[in-house]
């Protein structure tokens, strides 16, 4: 046996294990959280571990044979987008809602993303939201991204229920927390209603994925599904109604559904979209609703980036010139996010320091102290990525027979819309400059959207409607799209 001294947040933790598991194998199983964005293959370079006497490690591929003292950095805070927005609906709830179990009854709204988790708990009784609680989705230690978990599940034995565990004890958590703060018990939780990518809820409800990573990329359902609550693993009511959102395919989710539904408008054409790990686009024509997904990756979530991390505590996340940064939270420049990454790279379009192509002269330093820079690797990864969506968007306006001009509005779902300068998005070209004036961030449309329906009837046969009226594409069958894919890779838009 050998002992690993664990120092994090100023308390220590000794584990004892027996040596041939990895550093991140052993921190993994005693509920400490590394970001191991490629699930610990050992390609991403994110997982680094500090020990002492030793100095930085890639815990995933470092194996302790000897008794050693680790520092974890402290627990990060997440920055996660909950609230309203005036493009989003907000319904009563519905005042015929009867057939309780209890005289108390809750009820929670819950938006799985990727990488974040948001619940709404609302006052059955009252519609009034109790209280939004958020976490960072304990599955990152898989993976960043659903093909590196859903690869996880088709690796290793059992693993797909340890990636179910994981979220759903966190949700436990919360649905705990609540419980006690309102001082009722897990019996008043009566309603669940999830929502999330295809890929989150198989997981949720223990389905197996992988046929989704493997063309002609099928899941096992897309239909709303439901459960009672002891037919769950989660810490409510045992007749609980239980209840996912439908999909519309493997990787246009519940989580565009519930978007879309939530949308408060009176526009006749329109675009929605929602970038995360995957990008999620749909487009409304008349009564006409036409989707498609693209491969965008985790680049906009600072995955695929040397020096990228998720929007939390430390990441440089705007940027508009040498030392003027801001950072989230106070700690840091640790690395940075999303949207910093996207005026990075405006800035360098802006300023010549990479030529049309992406050729960068130099590497960009932005912390010398932090060793926080863009590499030309980045800006090859950020060119695929804006790219990739980008095209997708184009495309599919050219299958429906609509241009950017034609559309009314380009709703921009989630984080990335809220958080991103759209200047920046448009310099770089991930988003025309033809529809410039009419992009709209709307907030945490999936999560929102997720509440409607726990309170209203209205709003469950508004997504249903949409089920009806949706019309998937796939863009990797089209050859206009790999043509759209080679044409946008440069940065020609600053002129
Ligand atoms: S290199 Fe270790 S998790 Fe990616």
């Amino acid at each position: 046996m050998i002992e690993l001294k664990i120092f994090e947040n100023g308390k220590s933790h000794v584990i004892e294990t027996k040596p041939g598991e990895t550093l991140l194998t052993i921190l993994q199983k005693h509920g400490y959280s590394v970001y191991a964005p490629c699930g610990g293959r050992g390609t991403c370079g994110k997982c680094l571990i500090n020990i002492k006497d030793k100095g930085h490690v890639l815990s995933c591929t470092y194996y302790p044979e000897k008794n050693i003292e680790v520092i974890l950095p402290g627990k990060v805070e997440s920055t996660i987008l909950t609230g309203q927005t005036d493009c989003l609906e907000d319904l009563q709830l519905d005042i015929n809602n009867a057939g309780y179990l209890t005289g108390n009854p809750y009820g929670a709204a819950v938006d799985i993303g990727t990488t974040t988790v948001v619940l709404y708990f609302l006052d059955m009784l009252t519609g009034k939201i109790e209280k939004i609680s958020s976490f960072l989705n304990p599955q990152n230690i898989y993976g960043a991204d659903v093909i590196t978990r859903i690869g996880y599940c088709q690796e290793y034995e059992n693993s797909l229920k340890e990636l179910q565990m994981a979220v759903v004890n966190e949700i436990n958590r919360s649905l705990d927390d609540f419980t006690k703060e309102v001082k009722c018990t897990p019996e008043n939780l009566e309603k669940l209603v999830f929502v999330g990518n295809t890929n989150m809820l198989h997981i949720l409800l223990g389905e197996y994925p992988v046929s989704m990573a493997l063309a002609p990329f099928t899941q096992k359902f897309i239909d709303t599904q439901t459960k009672t609550g002891n037919q769950s693993e989660l810490n409510v009511n045992a007749n609980a109604g239980i209840v996912t959102l439908p999909c519309i395919s493997a990787y246009v989710g519940a989580d565009i559904v519930a978007g879309l539904a939530a949308l408060k408008v009176s526009h006749k054409n329109y675009l929605f979209i929602d970038i995360g790990t995957n990008g999620e686009i749909a487009l409304v024509k008349g009564k006409e609703i036409y989707t498609c997904a693209t491969a965008a990756g985790p680049t906009f979530e600072g995955a695929n980036i040397s020096c990228g991390m998720a929007a939390v505590s430390g990441a440089i996340a705007s940027f508009t010139g040498n030392n003027h940064y801001r950072m989230i939270g106070n700690a840091g420049p640790v690395g940075i996010c999303g949207s910093g990454i996207i005026d990075i790279m405006a800035y360098l379009v802006k300023n010549r320091l990479v030529d049309e192509s992406g050729l960068l002269h130099e590497t960009f330093i932005i912390h010398k102290k932090n060793n926080i820079r863009v590499t030309q690797d980045d800006i090859r990864e950020i060119q695929l990525a804006k790219s990739t969506v980008y095209s997708g968007i184009k495309t599919l306006l050219n299958v429906v027979g609509l241009s950017f001009t034609s559309v009314e509005a380009l709703f921009i779902a989630g984080g990335f819309g809220n958080y991103i300068n759209i200047h920046s998005a448009l310099l770089i070209g991930l988003l025309s400059y033809e529809i410039k004036d009419k992009i709209y961030p709307v907030g945490n449309s999936t999560g929102i959207g997720a509440l409607q329906y726990l309170k209203s009837d209205f709003f469950k046969k508004k997504s249903d409607t949409i089920i009806k009226q949706y019309h998937y594409t796939e863009l990797s069958d089209l050859d206009e799209f790999t043509t759209e894919f080679a044409l946008n890779m440069n940065f020609n838009q600053y002129v």
